[in-house]
């Protein structure tokens, strides 16, 4: 969702280094986009855009900026409509700020500040932020304290950055529950605020989260420096580390696209997360695992629930995370929670987690985003090693989700990881054929996805992928439950793409099948080469469109399968004439409920 990038600076070119963060950050989603600045005459300018950053960028180049101070964000609309209006930074008398989350007692604030004589120019919560901090100032504080005074005053979850024309030298945040980063640029002439270190990739090598409740206070004297004060107000220090992010991770490496790319990363992907693997909840003790994530994350989730039940032999539930929080769970102390998160932020799985931790039970975070928050506050870690997904609909991160899972629960030694990198590699080769089928179902007016087995999660997650990217009404449905509903809605305008590779369940996949076909519904079969010598005695002369995939074990079998449904979703999305990137209305990171 918004993304935040602010910088104090001995160098005066700092739009370039703000614009260029933005652009990092676009993979988050976002529909407007904005930076306020001091500018060379201590003025306080601001430039806002709705749509791509490429309109603010346009803008920014022909002005030929001079600044050491500023402040950028991209706007996900929570409170108002992607307006130029609604657009941060929001300023009021020389204070400008940017705002990740929600202020929850703003309209109280905004009351108080109209009838202190105020008025408000946008229907965001952040502009009461910008109101309260100049209040402040205007009470005879500095603007260190009147951003403490503010922060104090607000409830919500947030990350701010603040700046003030009249103290140019100073640059302020503060965080609870969004999250917030900083860092020095190498040569020591810049200091940073971002919301997350994709966007300081190339700005600062080594980069410090900050912990709930802190403030962050950069001054230029003679040399930059900043302090931390944490949710006391006690000087503290924030680990250092390198910034996981390199610039090749946010580059598109000759791809049309971050999400093609990300696709064709998915067999590397699946050979590091089984070299690098080498977790194991052994001295942990419990006999049952609770799953808890949202969206893609979710259904790697429900895949990995049918691998613990064969192998281990464990019982595993499997919530979406927002019901989760809000349905008084039953919770124990001898399950074993897992949260899983491509981004660490996602905040319906952060507070759930919190929620179990709260009662005790033990916590571990299956995460793609160092230092993330869930990273930050589960007990055990394993990261899924997958490296920066910037498109906003996940793929590679979700091939490391999965295998992970399937590496804490089976033996390693049992896991042929050439079998699944062979297979993935066999599939993404023959890309092409994806393209061609996708040019034949991206005209439906709805779509099934069908499986049985491990393939029913594999189908909702098609699904999914179809609807993220292509707007087009998708459902994933266990093939057997087809008949006790959705058969209704098929006749020859809906296309169902039946995920049935050749085992134990592939007869009765067929069956299902079979019932879609006497139908007139639509079919895209996706199976595998041994089927070849069986379709025609069990489906007659009729013609299908099938895309035949390499057989592999049971275990490895589902991994080319999630390619395939990657690559057919994104070629539908791409005929459409679609963002595969950014989706509309999509943010990767889901930082409010
Ligand atoms: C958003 C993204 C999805 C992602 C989901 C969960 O909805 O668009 O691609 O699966 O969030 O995100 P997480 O970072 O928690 O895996």
């Amino acid at each position: 969702m918004c993304g935040i990038i602010s910088v104090l600076s001995f160098k005066n070119k700092i739009s370039e280094d703000l614009i260029s963060a933005l652009e990092r950050l676009e993979y988050r989603g976002y529909d407007s986009a904005g930076i306020a600045y001091v500018d060379e005459s201590s003025k306080l300018e601001r430039i806002r855009s709705v749509g791509r950053v490429q309109n603010l960028k346009d803008i920014v180049e022909n002005l030929n900026i001079g600044s050491n101070l500023g402040i950028g964000h991209t706007r996900w609309a929570t409170h108002g409509k992607a307006t130029e209006r609604n657009a941060h930074p929001h300023i009021c008398n020389g204070v400008a700020i940017v705002h990740n989350g929600i202020i929850e007692n703003y309209q109280a604030l905004k009351k108080d500040l109209l009838n202190k004589g105020d008025e408000f120019e946008s229907e965001t919560d952040s502009e009461a932020i910008a109101k309260l901090i100049a209040y402040n100032i205007n009470r005879g504080n500095g603007f260190v304290e009147a951003f403490k005074e503010s922060i104090a005053q607000l409830v919500g979850t947030f990350a701010i950055v603040a700046i003030y024309e009249k103290e140019p030298n100073v640059l302020l945040g503060a965080k609870i529950g969004s999250p917030m980063v900083v860092g020095l640029s190498s040569d020591k002439n810049s200091f940073y605020i971002a919301s997350d270190a994709a966007a300081l990739a190339s700005l600062a090598e080594d980069v410090s989260y900050l912990e709930e409740g802190d403030l962050v206070a950069a001054t230029k004297t003679d040399k930059l420096t900043y302090e931390i004060l944490d949710s006391n107000r006690k000087k503290v220090l924030r680990n250092v580390i390198s910034n996981a992010t390199s610039i090749n991770d946010v580059s598109k490496n000759g791809y049309e696209t971050f999400m093609l790319k990300e696709i064709f990363e998915e067999a590397i992907v699946a050979r590091r997360v089984y070299d690098n693997f080498s977790y194991n909840i052994n001295d942990l003790k419990f006999d049952g695992v609770s799953i808890i994530a949202c969206g893609t994350s979710y259904y790697a989730g429900l895949l990995a629930k049918y691998w613990i039940e064969e192998i281990a032999k464990i019982h595993v539930d499997v919530e979406i995370a927002s019901e989760f929080r809000y349905r008084n769970p039953v919770l124990s102390r001898n399950l074993l929670y897992i949260f899983i998160s491509q981004s660490g932020e996602t905040i319906d799985t952060l507070y759930a987690m919190r929620l179990v931790k709260e009662f005790g039970s033990q916590t571990v975070a299956l995460v793609n985003v160092e230092g993330s928050s869930l990273a930050r506050e589960a007990d055990f870690v394993i990261k899924t090693v997958a490296g920066t997904e910037v498109g906003v609909a996940s793929t590679k991160a979700f091939i490391a989700q999965t295998l992970s899972l399937l590496l804490l629960f089976a033996d390693k030694k049992n896991i042929d990881i050439s079998q699944i990198e062979s297979s993935i590699n066999f599939v993404l080769n023959n890309h092409y054929k994806f393209a061609h089928e996708a040019e034949k179902i991206k005209d439906s007016k709805s779509l099934f996805y069908i499986g049985r087995g491990v393939n029913y999660p594999i189908a909702l997650e098609g699904a999914l992928k179809i609807k993220e990217l292509s707007y087009t009404s998708a459902e994933g449905y266990p093939s057997g439950e087809i008949k006790h509903g959705p058969i209704a809605i098929i006749d020859e305008n809906v296309y169902t793409v039946s995920i049935a590779p050749f085992d134990k369940n592939f007869e009765k996949t067929i069956s299902n099948t079979q019932e879609i076909l006497a139908r007139n519904g639509k079919i895209l079969l996706i199976t595998t080469e041994k089927a070849k010598a069986y379709l025609n005695e069990l489906l007659g002369d009729k013609n299908l469109d099938c895309l035949f995939l390499p057989d592999a074990n049971s275990i490895c079998q589902p991994f080319c399968i999630i390619t395939a449904i990657h690559l057919l979703a994104y070629y539908t999305s791409k005929f459409k004439g679609h963002d595969v990137d950014k989706p509309r209305n999509l943010a990767k990171s889901v930082t409010v409920e």
